[in-house]
């Protein structure tokens, strides 16, 4: 089976499961693991913040980042279909107990969105108090946030005193969709997500970033939402050994998406969105799930993200000299159910 429905469905590499295996441990929530110290020394570094804490998801490192910056009743402002918006089981409203703001319309947004959507100061008014940009962003089919519009986001969140968060679990892509490092994407931040268990292959684990003070509170209340884990560094040993063996390949990823999105791009009564990264969007001119079951048959698996849309994920499984054979499949798929018509 090809498996496209999303990069979160990779099974570890025997390298991996062999580094997770002779991973250094002790108990971190006494603060006494040396691999788990080690991965957030090293994402500290790589992100150019002050400190970073691992934690078991990327849905706890936003919910997390949602409680540091946020009193309840506080409205944050998202891009639509955002992560920690939509797809966290309303998390936000239980924990954090803020509000969300939609600005754009397909995930992007710019920072003349943002201007505009600033409350003014009035106690009847919610408080605007933090935007959070997804970048990549995951329902627009892992589209690139241009840095320059991400640069003018966080000067119009400053001039309004907005504490300004990054939802990249997929960081990786956009820096390698960029041409940048991922320190130069997170630039401006306060506080920034990050995931091992996406593109980069790892079975577990995201990580929160931002200054000492934040991650100091962080931790309290990665706690209080049960994710403080004893022998973790198995875990983090994973995710070092993902993020030093998997993040290069990505580019490998990214040109695979393009080839797919060509191949539908071609076909009549397909329309493919822009492909910035390991994802693609399809909009059919048939009903979504006709084509979910065609190429089930043909032993590919995708994923209908509308009544007439598909969102297909490339990742290091299925990415490599037979990812052609899962194009045709696709494109015979999509014939398929238009025939049925
Ligand atoms: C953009 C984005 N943020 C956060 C998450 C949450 O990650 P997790 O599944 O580890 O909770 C996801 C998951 O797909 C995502 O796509």
């Amino acid at each position: 089976m090809f498996d496209l429905r999303s990069d979160t469905v990779t099974s570890p590499t025997p390298a991996l499961r062999a580094a997770m295996a002779a991973a250094e441990v002790g108990d971190d929530v006494y603060r006494e693991d040396p691999t788990v110290r080690r991965l957030e020394q090293r994402i500290a570094e790589l992100l150019a913040k002050p400190a970073a804490l691992f934690v078991p998801s990327g849905t706890m490192a936003n919910e997390i980042a949602l409680l540091c910056h946020c009193q309840a009743g506080d409205e944050v402002i998202v891009g639509a279909a955002s992560h920690c918006s939509d797809f966290e089981s309303g998390a936000a409203a239980a924990w954090a107990r803020v509000q969300f703001r939609v600005v754009g319309c397909d995930g992007l947004f710019t920072a003349a969105d943002l201007e505009a959507a600033v409350r003014p100061a009035a106690y009847y008014l919610p408080r605007t108090r933090l935007v959070v940009v997804e970048n990549t962003h995951n329902m627009s089919g892992g589209r690139l946030f241009p840095p320059a519009e991400v640069a003018r986001i966080v000067a119009t969140a400053r001039a309004h005193g907005l504490g300004c968060h990054l939802d990249g679990a997929r960081l990786w892509n956009a820096a390698v969709a960029a041409g940048c490092s991922e320190a130069e994407l997170c630039a401006g931040f306060d506080t920034v997500t990050v995931c091992f268990s996406k593109g980069l292959g790892a079975p577990v684990g995201s990580a929160l970033c931002g200054d000492a003070a934040t991650i100091e509170r962080a931790l309290r209340y990665r706690k209080m939402l049960g994710g403080g884990m004893r022998q973790a560094g198995i875990l983090a040993a994973g995710a070092l050994h993902a993020l030093e063996h998997h993040r290069s390949r990505l580019v490998e990823d990214h040109a695979a998406a393009r080839a797919l999105g060509a191949a539908l791009g071609a076909m009549t009564g397909v329309r493919v969105g822009t492909v910035d990264s390991n994802m693609v969007n399809v909009d059919l001119d048939v009903p979504a799930m006709a084509v979910v079951e065609a190429a089930r048959r043909r032993g590919v698996l995708v994923a209908a993200t509308g009544a007439r849309r598909l969102r297909l994920v490339t990742h290091l499984d299925i990415t490599g000299p037979r990812f052609g054979e899962a194009i045709a499949a696709l494109v015979e798929a999509v014939r398929e159910a238009q025939g049925e018509r």
